[in-house]
């Protein structure tokens, strides 16, 4: 048996002896992808490769993503849901298909991890007729070729959907077929979540048995791979990325590509033979910690350790990548891990910072892979304040809380409250009110928000839930935007200086917004200059065409880039400018873009800001169109 500490570097060895470049891993927060808060599969930051851009890199990609998933936050404190984690990945960008990467996974599990075949069942897509998506049959059958190989006879059944499996159970299946909701893949779901402009496909997903005793029939139905119970664990899904979502329908991509992920942490489990993700060596050395901080032992009540492990874990990951705490978008997700973490370590009685305790043990499990956890200190600072502030309001927050909802009840007025005073995010004052068995009011949440829409009327500041859009969606006037924010961003060094650096940018096909750094107003006269500039580009029809470069080349020839030193050794640059002159501007980029930039003012339009604006400390936000003047 593997050691499970290694089976992210042997994943990436076999994939490089396999033909794969490995990649370094993105930040958790994309700086040009509009459509999520953070990274949260491995293939998010590959999507423009996914839709046939070409790879720096080539066709074989691999690596290991922290990825992070906020939709999982409540779902922290059952053996397997963590918010961060890492996925290890491998991609065929119109390569190998799936006779290869079902062979190598499986192959993988069987011979470096050392899991025994017979605890592994497959999962495959049933195909949707109505739409001319045809059952995954080529998957099964090399999936019963595989097990044939190692002497198992497997048995091919069709569940059709979770409900139905729950119902007939699994017999002496070991290929199951399953609808889009267990065998689809896309950033949004199944097959009707797919988001228009995404790339998805079926998949075939691995599962590890640990045991019919883990199964309470009574509780789950019948037994079957995808039941949730407990007995199997996901462990690796390798999606066949071969269509496109377009608004006639799911259109066959050029290039049939292979999206793999397996969860890290999962795959060490099945290598233990633990089906408790929390005492991999990933986590465990954090509850290990904690129990020494506490009378209560993780066996008697594993929740509020899973939650501080994995909050505090997730925390630590967002420092590393430059996040800090505040009332938006990821600051606030960030903020809200924090606060969830201290409040249970309250309930287990733990006085004991909790940064002081577990963030040097974070940092010591990572550092040998990760280089940004050796400067443990600095990372330990950002959270170190927020954790000092907010201690010292909640005690008093929770003795408010106690007064708010004597009655029994949690109404809109006291939600508010108590975010407004005592600094509860709305979740975690739910979440007590449910510990505590008291109602919530119906109509308390909608209260809430009207509250928050008034209150923020009041100090002017820009409203939360605005990081939407979709830069992946199909419309030309979004790749122009895209286009135009490089024309600006270069502009805005040539007029307030170097000093400028991307901190964000959200691209929908109405407008564009780009964060910078930048530590005063941006005046009038400056703006107009900026807006002339980008203008004075988009009459001169320059072509816009890329190259590889070395990212070291890259960087040292100052080449903007959003992410600092987070790029492989191989990058994409994009450049505007005509061939033979030095160009108006070249960035590290993944595309698309626009060929001409005289496409920007098709019409007419010209490049405008309609808004500049404090974002946080030193950050300044601005928003731009492409219009016709008035
Ligand atoms: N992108 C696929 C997933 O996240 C592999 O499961």
């Amino acid at each position: 048996m593997i050691d499970p500490a290694s089976i992210r570097q042997r994943y990436l060895e076999y994939m490089r002896d396999r033909g794969h470049v490995v990649i370094g891993r993105a930040p958790l927060v994309l700086n040009d992808d509009p459509t999520t808060l953070f990274t949260s599969s491995g293939m998010q930051p590959l999507l423009p490769y996914l839709l046939g851009e070409e790879h720096p890199e080539g066709r074989r990609l691999a690596n290991s993503q922290v990825c992070l998933r906020t939709q999982d936050i409540e779902e922290v404190g059952d053996n397997s849901h963590t918010t961060c984690f890492e996925m290890l990945g491998n991609w065929s960008l119109g390569d190998y298909f799936k006779e290869d990467q079902l062979a190598w996974f499986f192959d993988f599990l069987i011979d470096v991890v050392g899991l025994d075949p017979d605890k592994l069942y497959v999962t495959c897509f049933r195909g949707e007729e109505s739409r001319g998506i045809a059952k995954d049959e080529a998957a099964a059958l090399i999936l019963q070729d595989l097990y044939r190989r190692r002497g198992i006879e497997a048995e091919i059944v069709d569940l059709k959907s979770a409900e139905e499996a729950a119902r007939v159970g699994m017999g002496t299946g070991r290929i199951f077929y399953y609808d889009d909701a267990e065998n689809w893949w896309s950033r949004g779901g199944g097959i009707e979540q797919t988001p228009l402009g995404d790339p998805a496909g079926g998949d075939c997903e691995f599962f590890f048995d640990f045991g019919e005793e883990r199964h309470d029939e009574a509780k789950w139905g019948k037994p079957h791979p995808a039941s949730d119970s407990g007995r199997f664990l996901e462990i690796g899904n390798s999606v066949f990325m071969e269509y496109q979502h377009k608004k006639e329908g799911f259109v066959p991509l050029s290039a049939k590509n292979v999206d793999f992920g397996g969860g890290l942490e999962r795959l060490m489990a099945a290598a233990l033979g633990e089906p408790d993700v929390f005492k991999t060596g990933l986590l465990w050395p954090l509850v290990d910690k904690l129990q020494t901080l506490t009378d209560v032992s993780y066996e008697e009540r594993p929740e509020p350790f899973r939650v501080i492990a994995d909050h505090m874990r997730a925390a630590a990951w967002l420092a590393a990548d430059g996040v800090v705490p505040s009332n938006k978008e990821q600051g606030y997700v960030m903020r809200r891990l924090l606060r969830r973490a201290q409040l249970k370590a309250i309930q287990l009685g733990i006085e004991a910072p909790l940064s002081e305790e577990l963030l040097p043990i974070v940092c010591r499990i990572y550092a040998a892979d990760y280089p940004e956890f050796a400067q443990g200190e600095e990372l330990a600072d950002v959270i170190r304040k927020e954790e000092k502030a907010f201690r010292q309001r909640l005690r008093a927050g929770l003795r408010e809380f106690g007064k708010a909802t004597e009655g029994g009840v949690l109404d809109g007025a006291a939600l508010f409250r108590l975010y407004d005073t005592c600094g509860f995010p709305k979740e975690l004052s739910l979440e007590e009110a449910g510990r505590r068995g008291l109602t919530v009011e119906a109509g308390a949440l909608a209260e809430f928000d009207r509250l928050m829409v008034e209150q923020r009327k009041r100090s002017q500041t820009a409203g939360a839930g605005e990081f939407k859009g979709g830069l992946a969606d199909e419309d030309p006037m979004t790749v122009r935007y895209h286009t135009a924010t490089h024309l600006m961003y270069k502009a805005l060094k040539l007029v307030l200086g170097d000093d400028v650096i991307q901190r964000g940018s959200n691209i929908t096909s109405e407008r564009l917004r780009f964060d910078f750094s930048y530590g005063q107003k941006v005046n009038p006269e400056q703006i107009a200059r900026i807006e002339a500039i980008v203008n004075e580009q988009i009459e001169a029809d320059l072509p816009v065409s890329w190259e590889v470069m070395a990212t070291a080349e890259a960087l040292a020839a100052g080449v903007l880039g959003a992410f600092g030193d987070k790029y492989g050794p191989k990058v994409k640059v994009y450049s505007v400018g005509r061939a033979g002159e030095e160009p108006y501007s070249k960035e590290i980029c993944g595309g698309p873009h626009v060929a001409r930039t005289s496409e920007l003012g098709e019409g007419g339009k010209r490049f405008k800001i309609i808004k500049e604006e404090a974002c946080s400390a030193g950050v300044r936000r601005v928003k731009a169109v492409l219009a016709i003047p008035a």
